[in-house]
This record gives structure tokens, sequence and C-alpha cells, in this order.
């Protein structure tokens, strides 16, 4: 993770990366920084443990005036979060400085090296032996800085994105990638760097994305040169950013999350867009259709995701055995592409991420794609790793989300998987002419049935979590297609207010949680079930028995539920299917005004990061 965001041009520098910080901060907040290269041919750096704000307390106001810079906010990798481990880093002769996304791998051997040549070190940072070793080949050959950067880069075991500013060269800045995103900004007599376009947007729409083992070389007098490691030359690529500046700013919401969750009506009508039509009752979906033969053919499906984007994985897996009747499983990431997994030509695996560049699902994509498994990817960020490793996929078009915690991303991903699943199923008819209608009708109510549901339970959410609030464990339970569900509500709420909680299937609590069960424990019961409905009813009744306190979600009009529960929570009613996109809702409003009430930091919780780049 970690953001970096550089600039060269006429205007002010600072506002730009400071601001661009802010912007980039999602991606990690442990430490803050800025390098400025001043008109006399100096560097100014301010580097400050925590975020933006601390680092703008730091700065305190002093004018700095400068042209040419770069910035970095820091999710900690190597080395504690402190202002010595904050980038930038100046190399030994002090005359370079670098910013940097990603992790060396072999930088104890590198470092080896380079104190036996009489290096010393300040932090304890793989970054700042890199700096090093691009000045030790810089001196020692007299090299270009783009030239030093390219061998050094050849050197390095592991993932990186850098920009890096020469104090002898005023005109220049070098930026480089692999396995971290980074784009260049293109302006009006300007360049950009950064890791998405989140901080140049006002500036230029004008992108190129660059690809991993790339470095590209941005002059003063408008010159964008890109090359390969092994030193081929190749010409930019010029994109149109697509990105609004309003998806990026709060719009009047205390937090991005609120603002993200209270989205979703429109979000989930965005991922349906020009995707379905009910009267006519068709599903078109760009990758489905191209690659229609093999994903009909296919042995299997393997869905690869880490964090919300898996539990929206596991609820691919009951759409898929249900409507398409095909075996899915389910694997985290970290664990699929360590494992020598089992994979033939006749699989297809589906990549989900919100951000697109999360370094595991990433990795075990890439692995899956050495084996000749058909990739798909559920993406949401337009020209992202994962998006362009796939073969096929299927864009979510949730705009922007900069909260920490996935709301918006997971309703659009469960939107695309079960279009996916029902086009599928239709192909394979596995599923009838009818259900087919009447799930495209209730697909096209869902975001009514949402905007209804977000203005009708709010205000009740809130006095449940003001009960909750001071809890220390909370038990979320759901069966069959709720029960990703629990685990996302659980997920939720421990992300953000640090609350523990766990989400298990309802019927399995007698298995354990159950001995946890006492006044004190809230147990959220999301109960919309048709399928299985009684069997719900009974595991409330064994949290009652042990006077658990429950909070149930349920259906609206229900009438067997709300006697035994504390609070009640109803969503509209819809096919069973579909229920995980409006049951999550009220635990995601849940989790947050839990948050809230305990003060913590709903967009950037503690340890956490939004997009995780490395392992
Ligand atoms: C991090 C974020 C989570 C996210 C997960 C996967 O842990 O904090 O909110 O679900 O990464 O991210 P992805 O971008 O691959 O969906």
């Amino acid at each position: 993770m970690c953001g970096i965001v550089a600039y060269i041009g006429k205007q002010e520098a600072f506002p730009i990366l400071t601001k661009g910080l802010q912007r980039l901060e999602y991606r990690g907040y442990d430490s803050a920084g800025i390098a400025l290269r001043n008109g006399q041919g100096e560097f100014e750096m301010f580097k400050k443990k925590g975020k933006v704000a601390d680092l703008l307390a730091h700065v305190n106001g002093k004018k700095l005036t400068a042209n040419m810079g770069i910035g970095h906010t820091r999710w900690a990798t190597h080395g504690p979060p402190n202002d010595v481990n904050a980038h930038p880093h100046f190399s030994g002769n002090n005359r370079l400085v670098m910013v940097h996304n990603g992790i060396i791998e072999n930088y104890e051997a590198l470092k080896v090296a380079l104190e036996e040549a009489g290096h010393t070190f300040q932090s304890d940072t793989d970054t700042e032996v890199l700096v090093h070793l691009i000045e030790e080949l810089q001196k020692r050959e007299n090299l270009p800085l783009e030239e030093a950067v390219r061998i050094a880069l050849s050197k390095v075991v592991g993932a990186y994105a850098i920009v890096i500013m020469d104090r002898e060269d005023p005109d220049k800045l070098v930026g480089a990638r692999k396995g971290s995103p980074l784009l260049v900004g293109i302006g009006d007599g300007e360049f950009f760097f950064a890791s998405d376009g989140t901080p140049i947007v006002e500036h230029t729409r004008r992108v190129v994305y660059l690809d991993d083992e790339q470095i590209a070389v941005v002059t003063r007098d408008g010159n964008l040169q890109i090359k390969t490691i092994e030193n081929e030359q190749l010409s930019p690529f010029v994109e149109q950013l697509d990105l609004q500046i309003e998806s990026i700013e709060k719009d009047g919401y205390d937090y991005f999350m609120l603002k993200e969750i209270h989205e979703q009506p429109h979000t989930v009508a965005d991922a349906m867009r020009g995707r379905i039509n009910a009267k006519e009752g068709w599903i078109r979906l760009g990758g489905v259709e191209e690659y229609t033969n093999r994903l009909l053919q296919a042995n299997r499906y393997i869905m690869v995701a880490c964090g919300t984007s898996w539990h929206a994985a596991m609820l691919g897996e009951y759409l898929f055995e249900e409507l398409a009747r095909i075996p899915v499983e389910v694997e985290y990431a970290s664990e699929f592409r360590y494992r020598n997994p089992i994979l033939t030509e006749k699989d297809v695996v589906l990549g989900l991420s919100q951000s697109g560049e999360t370094a595991d699902t990433l990795a075990a994509l890439q692995l899956a794609k050495e084996r000749g498994a058909l990739l798909y990817g559920i993406v949401n960020v337009v020209g992202s790793s994962i998006a362009r490793l796939t073969n096929a996929g299927s864009y979510i078009h949730a705009g922007p989300e900069i909260g920490v915690a996935s709301t918006k991303a997971f309703t659009g991903q469960v939107v695309l998987l079960t279009l996916m699943a029902m086009s599928i199923g239709y192909k394979k008819g596995t599923i009838s002419k009818s259900y087919f209608h009447r799930l495209l009708s209730a697909l096209e109510e869902i975001p009514a049935k949402m905007e209804s549901l977000l203005s009708q339970c709010e205000e009740q959410v809130r006095y449940i979590a003001a009960e909750m609030k001071n809890a220390t464990n909370a038990l979320y339970l759901g069966r069959g297609y709720n029960f990703p569900i629990a685990l996302e509500g659980a997920l939720k709420l421990k992300e953000i207010s640090y609350i523990h909680a766990e989400g298990y299937p309802a019927a399995e609590m007698k298995h354990g949680p159950i001995a946890l069960i006492d006044k004190n424990m809230p147990v959220i019961v999301i109960a919309t079930n048709k399928s299985a409905y009684e069997k719900i009813v009974s595991n409330i009744q064994e949290v009652k028995a042990r006077e658990g306190r429950i909070i149930a979600v349920v259906t609206e009009g229900d009438k067997t539920i709300s006697p035994l529960a504390d609070y009640t929570i109803e969503i509209p009613e819809t096919e069973e299917v579909l229920t995980p996109l409006l049951s999550v809702i009220p635990l995601q409003l849940l989790s947050y005004h839990i948050a809230v009430m305990r003060n913590c930091n709903v967009d950037q919780p503690r340890n956490l990061a939004k997009s995780v780049t490395v392992e």
C-alpha cells in the first residue's frame, strides 16, 4: 500500500502534493512526508509520524516555494511507523531523494553489500537501501539518474512503485513500477506521478498507466520517455482518466463510509445499467459473451479474494451452485497461492477485488494464468493490475471507494456475481425461463428497495448502536445466503469499532460459540430466510434460552421473530437469492454508528489500509 504523488512544472508543488496526499490517505496513514527542490537547488524535507494533518502541523505554515517535489503517505511494513522511517528517504550523499510503495525482499543482502562499500543507514526501511543502491551506481559509473535507477531495479527482488528526484538535476523526475500501481499525469507544461488518479484529477485527465518493470522519465521541457528495465524504449499509451471530483469529496457526510453506504442504491443501479433488461428478458455481460463456451464448459470455478471481497466470493459460491449448477471453491488468495493448488485448463478462476491491486489476489491469479485457467476479474478500479491481468471481466462501476471498510464495492460485486450466475445458468438451462424473468424483475427493484431501507432503518439502527456500543464481543449468525453476510457484518464491526466480533453459521453456533452467550453478548441474527426459516427461529430460541441479547434482521411483516428478539430490523421482501443485497445494509450502518459513538476514525481505522499491495 502507501500512496505516492509527485510534481514537476510551473505551479507551487507544496499544495499539490499535500492535497494529493490527503486524497491518498486511504492507502495508509502511519506517516506522511514530502521533499521539495527549491529554486536555490536545495532539498527541503518534512516528514512526520501520523496523518497528513500532522505533517501540515509540523510544517507549521512555513512558506515553501518550489515547483518540483515528491510526497508519500505510508502504511508501515519495514520498521515501526515513526518520523525516521517516514518517506521520503535520502541517499547517503543527500543528492537523491525517493518515495517508495512496496517491499524490496532482498534488501538485507543489498544492505550488507552497501555497508561493506561504506554506506550507513538512518532508518529501518528497505526504501533507504534502494535509494543508496541507486546513488552507488550513479556515483560509481557516473550514470544519468534514469540509468542508475534501471540498473538498480534489475538487482531488486520484490515490489515497488518509486519516484526519485536528483538535486543536481532541476528538470527531471524518474518513476518506476513493479507490482504496485503508478501512473503519469500529463498536464500543460507539467507532469505528475501518482498511485491513482485522485491526486491529479483537477489538474489533468491525460494519464499513462505504467506497467510492471517500466520506468518513466519526465522533464520540465515536456518530454515523457518510457522504457523497460531491459532498456527497451516504448511509446507512451495515453488514456483519459475517468473520475469525477465530486466522487472523491465527502459531499456533506461526516465520513466517506457513510456516504458510500448511502450511495448504494445508485452504485447497484450502475452495476446493472445496460447489462439487464427485465422487460425484454436478457442479461448481457461483455466478458461472459466473449468466453461463453469456456465458461459453460468449465469443470469448476475457483474464486480468489481477500477481506470483504472474499465474503462476496462466498456468496458467489451459493449463487453459482444454485443458479448455474457449477461447483465452486472459494479461496483466500494468500493461502491458495502458496499451496501448489491443482488447476487445469478446464478451470475458471474469478478474482474479486475492489482495488484490483491486492497483492495476494494478483499473485493467485498470476499462478492460475501460468497453469492455463481462464481468468475473470470482478473489479472496481478501472485499469488496475487485476483488470489488466485477467482474460475477461466485469467492472462493478461503484466509483471511488475511499472509506477503508468496503461497502458499496461489496454490493457491486454481489450484483455482478448474481448477473453472471444467472446468465450462465440461463445459457446452460439450469434455471427456468420464468425464474430467470422473476429474478430480473426483482433485481431491477433492488435500488428502490435499498433507498427505502436506508431511509427507514437508520434511526432505529442508531438506537441499537447506542445500546451496543460498550459491548466487548458480538456474535453474528446467519444461514444460507445470510451466512456470508454474518461474516461481513462481523468484519465491519471489528475493523472500524475495534469490538471483537465473530460471524458463524447459525446452526454451527451450538458447537462452540454458544458457550460465550450470556446477557452481555449481543447476537445479531440475520433471519430473512425463506428456506430453513424454522431452523433459524430455533437458533434464535437457543440464544434466548442463554439470555443473549438478540438483534434480528427480518423480512418486513415477520411476526414470529419479533416477540423473541430484543430488537428487530425489517428489510423489504425480495427473492431469497437477492436478500444479501438488502440484509447487509443495516449491518453496515450498525458498525458505522457504533464506531462513531466510540469516537473511532471510521474512514481510517488503526493499522488497516484500503489497498493492500504487500503480502
Ligand atoms: C483491505 C481492505 C478491505 C478489503 C481488502 C481486499 O484489507 O481494508 O476493505 O476488503 O483489503 O481488498 P480488495 O481491493 O482486493 O477488494
